[in-house]
Formats: C-alpha cells, structure tokens, sequence
C-alpha cells in the first residue's frame, strides 16, 4: 500500500470536518483507494484555539502556512481557510512546489478558478474543488464527464443552502428572519460572513463555476445580476404559498443561441416544479440539454459532513492520479474546459 501526506490549511467547520471523516473512515478509505493518507500538517491561525476534536497523534500543528506548502513530503494540500487573497497566494505556492491542491473556496473559484486550473495543469497536478459548489452533489463531475458530449441549454438551482434553510423555516416552521439566520449559523451552513449568503453573493459565484463547466464561459460574478432574499418577508412567503408558489433562491444561467444569460434572486417557483420541494439546506441543480432533456440532481448543499465527504472524494481522485502519474500516466480527473469565444454575454 503506497502512503501519501497531505497537509490542511485551515482547521474551521469544513478542515475540522476533514479531519474528522478521516479519522472516521480511515479503514474504508484505505481499503477503497490502497492509500495510507498520513495528515501530516495543519496550519491554523490561532495555535491556542480551543477545538472540539483531537488530530491524530503524527499530524504537526503550526501557525506557519510556509511550513506545510514547503514540506517536501507533502504531495496533497487541502485547503480551507476560506479567505481570497491569502487563499490564492498559498494555492499558487503549493502548485508551483508541485502538490495537488483541493479546495472549497468557491470566491476564489469564481474569479480565479480557471487561471489556477491552467497552472495546475502546465505543473502536471491536480486542481479539484468539487465541494465549492453544492457540497453534497457531485455535480461538477457529471458536468465535465457524463455529459462532456451534450449541450447544456440551461442550469437552474438551488445552491445556496443557508438561504434555503431560512426560506424554508420562515415558512413552513413560521421562523423569523433572523431566528432561522441564527439556527443556520449554529449549524454551520452559514459563511463566517453570511452576508454573502442572504445577499446571492455566494450563490452567484457558485453559479460563475458551474457556468465554466456547463458552457466553458467564466463568468464575472460581480457583473452579474444578483437579488438576495433579506428583504422578503413572511406574508411575501405566507402570499407565494396562497396561490400555489414557492420563493426560491434560484441561480440560473442559460444559453439562447450563442448568448448566455443569468439571473440570481428570489423566484416563484410553482408547487409542482421539484425545486420547489427542496427544502431546508438541500441543494438542487436542474440541467437542460440536448441529450438528457431535464435531469436534477438533489443533495445536501452546506455543512461540515456534506462538504468534508466531497473534499475526501477529491483526494482520493487526486491520490489515484498521483498513483498513475507515478506509473508514467497522464492526470485524468475533470476540470474546465474554458473555451471563452463560444459565448458573448
Ligand atoms: N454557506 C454556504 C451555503 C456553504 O449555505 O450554501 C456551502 O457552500
């Protein structure tokens, strides 16, 4: 059994959740991928933090970033300290030292997600961040490989699950506003800012990388349309109900012949439309395309579990294609395709 270290940037909600499925599952993962992963480094801001959990006996905790991205043993970062700036420079840092990077960090993805993959690519490692969209959906794989021969028309969804956890108990559990906030924050859907949350911030940017997957198209978050739901009230709510709709927090971007166009912000969706069934911190992603016709894909969309079990299924791809590489193979795992001339916007 070949052994791998990884190191872990950040120990918050999700790298505690890491920590913690890697302890759990340790058997199976080995048993399934025929790697020992050895967490070799954490790096954390506060060293002192008091943490509800303990790290296994071997792992190191430091408060140097530098002493993870320059250890020469660690083949794998995982990172998840969920900051832009400090994000960037560390993910760069530990392509050009030749690791993998996999990562949640879907502000970052919406800007830079696709220079970053580009770099990863020319440094022969793997760039993965299936869990920055839709944590519990796997929804970045089926678009870059199930449906690599189809055209996508339309992308629709649900994926911001803190939004939809408040929308959901402000209706159905007659929740304030700020109650239902409070309880998705306890529960560690929120972002530590949850402003991005309630104001389509985060949705939006989810949405600029599954456009780079669905339509090869980056989108720029900042330029798009973007509605949050804090200005909605209950009798909104308790009005949509009455005449048989639901306000959803929906994202949607679309193709008209060669034109993409989106829209993120509250939406009535009719009772019988299937989004409008999702509720509390699911997440759901409606695909139009020519082949499949309508295919939607539901799952729990925030949270330590959901979002930690797709950053471990990212490993163990990013694990297999070290194995590969190692055997004179090339990397194989999905990433976008950018081809930005297809589409105007
Ligand atoms: N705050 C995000 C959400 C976390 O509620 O969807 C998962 O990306």
């Amino acid at each position: 059994m070949r052994t791998i270290k990884i190191g872990l940037l950040g120990l918050g909600t999700v790298g505690g959740g890491v920590v913690k499925l890697l302890q759990e599952h340790a058997a199976k993962i080995e048993q399934t991928t025929n790697v020992h992963f050895i967490l070799k480094r954490v790096a954390v801001a506060h060293l002192n933090k008091p943490r509800k959990f303990s790290l296994p006996e071997e792992t190191i905790l430091t408060d140097q970033i530098d002493e993870v991205l320059n250890d020469p043993e660690i083949q794998i970062i995982v990172e998840t300290m969920g900051t832009i700036n400090r994000a960037r420079q560390a993910i760069v840092q530990a392509i050009y030292n030749h690791k993998s990077v996999i990562t949640a960090n879907k502000d970052l993805l919406a800007i830079d997600g696709p220079k970053l993959a580009q770099l990863a690519k020319s440094r022969h490692v793997d760039f993965l961040y299936e869990a920055s969209v839709a944590g519990g959906i796997p929804i970045l794989r089926v678009l870059s490989s199930s449906l690599v021969t189809d055209q996508i028309t339309r992308v629709s969804g649900i994926i911001n699950g803190t939004a939809n956890y408040i929308l959901s108990a402000m209706v159905s559990d007659n929740l304030s506003y700020d109650k239902a906030l409070m309880n998705a924050q306890q529960k560690g859907y929120a972002e530590a800012n949850p402003v991005n949350d309630v104001k389509g911030i985060d949705a939006a940017n989810k949405l600029s990388i599954l456009s780079q997957f669905a339509f090869g198209k980056a989108l720029d978050p900042t330029n798009l349309n973007v509605r949050g739901i804090d200005q909605l009230t209950s009798a909104q709510l308790a009005s949509a109900k009455q005449f048989g709709y639901t306000i959803k927090l929906l994202a949607i971007a679309k193709r008209l012949s060669n034109r993409l166009y989106t829209s993120v912000g509250p939406t009535l969706v009719d009772n019988n439309d299937q989004l409008a069934q999702v509720n509390g911190v699911q997440n759901a992603i409606a695909i139009e395309s020519n082949a499949l016709g309508s295919s939607v894909y539901t799952g729990p969309g925030a949270g330590a579990k959901p979002t930690a079990n797709s950053i471990l299924s990212d490993l163990a791809a990013a694990a297999n294609d070290i194995l590969n590489y190692d055997c004179g193979n090339a990397f194989n795992n999905y990433h976008s395709e950018l081809t930005p001339s297809t589409l105007n916007n």
